[in-house]
């Protein structure tokens, strides 16, 4: 990781894990993750509710994927495959559901607890190729400190107008 991961790393555990309310942790991780890191152009979780995942806190433009049907898009992928995706160019990649024409790249990381889904982490980058071995570290990580503060909870849906 570089020391830019680091210190987001670092930022983003220390405000978890001193953060009972789990609505508040995802809030901060979304929004220290984005200031961190400047290729994180929108950062947001989406949470598993049945067969779709719905949009929880994001820092960046509101996105019309509010809700995606697990069989859908790269966010779809992920949760189905529980496994974490890198997409080099968004615009190569038949899944890809669009969230932005800046958007070239893409990372979804699952949050699991004890083999089940409970949502994930979803960055997208103005920047081709933005996300490397070191991004999925970081996020796994950080998916890994998310996922027994929100299971069991009711994350909110993103205000949208
Ligand atoms: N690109 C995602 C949709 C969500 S937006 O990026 C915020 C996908 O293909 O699933």
């Amino acid at each position: 990781m570089t020391d830019r991961h680091q210190a987001a790393l670092d930022a983003v555990t220390t405000a978890v894990t001193g953060e009972p309310d789990a609505q508040r942790a995802t809030e901060r991780a979304v929004q220290l993750l984005a200031q961190h890191l400047p290729d994180y152009t929108w950062t947001g979780i989406y949470l598993l509710d049945g067969n779709e995942l719905y949009l929880g806190p994001y820092a960046g433009k509101p996105s019309p994927h509010t809700r995606i049907p697990l069989g859908r898009g790269i966010c779809g992928a992920a949760a189905s495959e529980k496994a974490s995706i890198i997409v080099d160019d968004v615009n190569a990649d038949p899944r890809y559901l669009a969230c932005s024409i800046e958007t070239r790249s893409e990372i979804v990381v699952p949050i699991m607890l004890d083999g089940e889904v409970l949502g994930e982490l979803d960055i997208d980058s103005d920047k081709p190729a933005a996300f490397t071995a070191a991004d999925q570290k970081l996020l796994e990580q950080i998916a890994a400190l998310l996922a027994p503060k929100i299971a069991g909870t009711r994350i909110r849906p993103a205000d949208h107008p």
